[in-house]
């Protein structure tokens, strides 16, 4: 980037938009992803950077260019594991009643989380239960992808099992789209981790995996403890694998009992903690 004005107006606008942390040092990733925004605009990078204060539009791709949207089918397994062996015949258990289970994939990228626990949802779930899984993410274009539920040939190679794919995929020219009985599952939302949870409901499994890592210690903090009570009393929460709350203050990182299923750690409200299921192994917090 020519100017570094335009570098530190750029990496503002992000954290003001999202609060991702776009620290010195990364020029050369904004640069290559700001380029074809600025060149289909025919305009010189600084010139885009100027144009960004007032053009609403713009700026939304903005942030769409500079989010890190990796993701996989089954990301890092266990966790998709943990549910399947342990929370979800918990949930099981104590959901007899309403026979419905709820839960969020916050920070969903193109939907691989959401429709890997839909596939589990569809496999594990005894007749006359239902489920909802809420997706959302900050990146709008993430949010179409997920609404359009169709994935390149290169996408569905990374940790989808071939019985999945013939099950739940048909092919649609080179692409393949994943059946509307999953898709319907799935309710897609905008939502900004950073900003207030409105009109979410509450959550029997929460999955915050691999976005806390972008945002300073101030933001993750607030969100965990917004997230509380966004979660059921016996439900669980589900970091990335370098995410943690044990670097949290105190209070908060009593409030989210660590609960070890297997080599998964999960997170659950410590006010609950007494009253859950004697076979899972409580570490502390
Ligand atoms: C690396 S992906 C993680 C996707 C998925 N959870 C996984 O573990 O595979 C991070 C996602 O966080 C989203 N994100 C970044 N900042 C956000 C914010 N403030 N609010 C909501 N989502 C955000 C990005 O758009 C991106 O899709």
């Amino acid at each position: 980037m020519t100017t570094s004005t335009a570098f530190a107006s750029v990496s503002a606008l992000v954290r003001r938009e999202t609060s991702m942390v776009y620290d010195e040092g990364k020029e050369y990733l904004v640069e290559a992803r700001l380029n074809p925004l600025a060149a289909a605009r025919g305009l010189g990078l600084e010139e885009y950077v100027a144009r960004l204060a007032f053009d609403a539009d713009e700026r939304r791709k903005v942030v769409d260019a500079l989010t890190i949207n990796e993701t996989s089918w089954f990301r890092d397994h266990t966790p998709y594991q943990a549910f399947t062996d342990a929370m979800l015949p918990a949930l099981l258990e104590r959901r007899q009643i309403t026979r419905r289970l709820r839960i969020w994939s916050a920070a969903c990228s193109s939907g691989q989380e959401a429709y890997s626990i839909a596939m589990l949802l569809d496999q594990h779930l005894p007749p006359g239960w239902s489920y909802e899984i809420v997706a959302t993410d900050i990146s709008t274009a993430m949010l179409e992808r997920v609404r359009a539920g169709r994935y390149s040939q290169v996408e569905v190679n990374r940790g989808l099992p071939a019985t999945s794919l013939v099950r739940y995929f048909t092919r649609v020219g080179r692409d393949w789209e994943i059946t509307e009985r999953l898709r319907e599952r799935v309710t897609v939302k905008h939502l900004n981790l950073a900003a207030p949870y409105v009109g979410l409901g509450s959550f029997d499994v929460i999955w915050l995996r691999n976005v806390l890592i972008y945002f300073e210690a101030a933001t993750k903090q607030d969100i965990l403890r917004r997230m509380l009570p966004m979660l059921a009393d016996d439900g669980y929460l589900l970091l990335g694998s370098s995410e943690t709350t044990l670097d949290m203050p105190a209070d908060l990182a009593a409030a989210w009992q660590r609960e070890q299923i297997g080599r998964v750690p999960t997170y659950r409200r410590a006010s609950a903690a007494r009253s859950l299921t004697p076979s899972l192994t409580s570490t502390g917090a």
